[in-house]
């Protein structure tokens, strides 16, 4: 059985999706989403999905091992950052090499790092006039935006699209996408 745990720090409609995408599936489980926002739309998806939902603060995640704990107690093959916005800490980095995983919703190194995320990015790549955009899965490290990238899918941008219709074909990449990816990532390991 391989396990994965999940950060986010918002409304969550990629870690559902994932959550779907492996209920069925005997081989993967979802141990645990932690989430840095109290009132994060995503613990409202992991009580309806029935699946264990984490609140912790800046203490627990950048002062103390509170979180590196959490984790060493669930012993995940993979941590995926899905809409998570704060930065990962260079000992959890360096705890879990090429086992953090993030996904951007541009194609990276465009319209990444700090202050690049949410709507912030597709009202930029709209702002250029870009004529395509996409999503980039890559390997966390220290800095924002920028480990090993693991898969990219583009998608058009027409010019009567707004902000809202690019994040709507980013997310709907994200969906299709982001599953199957970490799916292959998993079945790539061997169990520790
Ligand atoms: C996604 O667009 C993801 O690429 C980015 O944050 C967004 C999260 O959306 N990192 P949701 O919370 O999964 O709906």
């Amino acid at each position: 059985m391989k396990k994965i745990v999940l950060f986010a720090s918002g409304s969550g409609s990629n870690v559902e999706n994932i959550v779907q995408f492996f209920q069925g599936k005997s081989n993967v489980t979802i141990a645990a989403v932690l989430t840095n926002k109290r009132d994060a739309k995503v613990l409202d998806r992991c009580n309806n999905l029935k699946i264990n939902g984490l609140y912790f603060n800046r203490t627990a995640f950048y002062e103390t091992d509170c979180v590196l704990g959490i984790l060493e107690s669930l012993r995940p093959d993979l941590i995926v950052l899905a809409g998570f916005l704060w930065r990962i800490p260079l000992d959890m980095v360096q705890r879990y090499p090429d086992k953090i995983i993030n996904i951007h919703p541009a194609l990276l190194p465009d319209y990444g790092g700090k202050g690049m995320y949410g709507m912030r990015v597709h009202e930029a790549v709209k702002e250029n006039g870009e004529t395509e955009t996409g999503i980039t899965i890559h390997y966390v490290n220290e800095n924002y935006d920028e480990g090993a990238i693991i898969y990219q899918a583009k998608t058009e941008v027409v010019s009567t699209d707004t902000a809202e219709d690019i994040a709507h074909k980013v997310h709907q990449l994200e969906y299709e996408h982001f599953p199957k990816i970490i799916e292959k990532l998993l079945s790539a390991r061997a169990v520790h």
